[in-house]
């Protein structure tokens, strides 16, 4: 079973994700790390592009990079014995394991081993539909502090529970601060509006979207070491709808290692033209 083109956007995280695995095998290289790729949203290794043509999808993608072990996290069952088809096809040499179920109760397990110590370090791609990712999850990987992170953030699901005037029912604000990690975002991400109420003379307006951009980044930034400032917002051509952050952090709380990896993925975050 394939999985359903998404739009221009697909490619584009493809693209950064590849220029990134390219990067980042290559400048360790030579180095005596043992690399790990782990892709939390896996997907059926194929894309389906408008029923005409497949192309492959982020795990199939990463196999082509010489890490030495890869974990492919994926929900459906469906999708988890098309992606071993795609992988027997070129990759059966390959060192991967396969894990069915919530990514979230799987990266818990990576609190188990000593990643650093034991001489690991990779690269955690997270490609969700929605808002699937628990804030949580994101620290059960900073904890490692040996992987960097690719996270294309679900700005435009948070977007459509975040109501204008911030009555939110309580089941989207469960949401809200399970993808955030706090409900801070209460007052971070609304304003006193200008336009006076009749009611209390007291109004709330949502932020623009760019502050809610720059509100993302800097929660990353409790969490992570290092962090991209260039995340950047990817929209649906037509609409110009804003509808994933792809953000870009790293757990490895050496300089080094937050320079080396900032450097690479800040020229590929301002180096692409979405749409263009
Ligand atoms: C956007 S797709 C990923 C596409 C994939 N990265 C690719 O390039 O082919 C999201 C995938 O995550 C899976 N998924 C959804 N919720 C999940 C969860 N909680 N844990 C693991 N996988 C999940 C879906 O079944 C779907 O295959």
């Amino acid at each position: 079973m394939r999985q359903r083109f998404g739009g221009p956007w697909t490619l584009i995280k493809l693209e950064v994700l590849e220029k990134y695995l390219n990067f980042y095998t290559t400048a360790l290289k030579n180095q005596p790390f043992k690399l790990c790729y782990i892709d939390a949203f896996a997907g059926s290794g194929k894309i389906d592009i408008r029923g005409e043509i497949a192309i492959p999808g982020s795990a199939i993608r990463a196999l082509d990079y010489p890490f030495h072990e890869y974990y492919f996290f994926e929900k459906e069952q469906s999708y988890i014995t098309a992606l071993k088809k795609e992988i027997s096809k070129k990759h059966q040499h390959k060192s991967v394991v396969i894990m069915q179920g919530d990514c979230n109760e799987l990266l818990k397990t990576l609190s188990a081993v000593q990643w650093k110590k034991e001489g690991w370090r990779g690269v955690i791609f997270i490609d969700p539909f929605a808002m699937e990712l628990r804030w949580e999850s994101l620290k059960v990987i900073a904890q490692t502090e040996a992987f960097d992170v690719w996270y294309l953030f679900p700005l435009m699901a948070m977007n459509r529970l975040l109501r204008r005037d911030r009555r939110i029912p309580d089941s989207y604000e469960e949401k809200l601060n399970i993808l955030l990690g706090t409900d801070d975002w209460r007052k971070e991400l609304y304003r006193e509006s200008r336009q006076l109420s009749f009611l209390d003379n007291k109004n709330l307006e949502k932020c623009s979207i760019d502050s809610i951009r720059e509100y993302i980044i800097r929660r990353l930034k409790t969490v992570f070491p290092g962090v991209s400032d260039n995340a950047k917002i990817l929209t649906n051509v037509e609409k110009r709808a804003p509808l994933f952050l792809i953000c870009f952090c790293v757990s490895n709380p050496s300089d080094t290692a937050i320079r080396l990896s900032l450097k690479a993925a800040d020229h590929i975050l301002t180096h692409f033209n979405p749409y263009s």
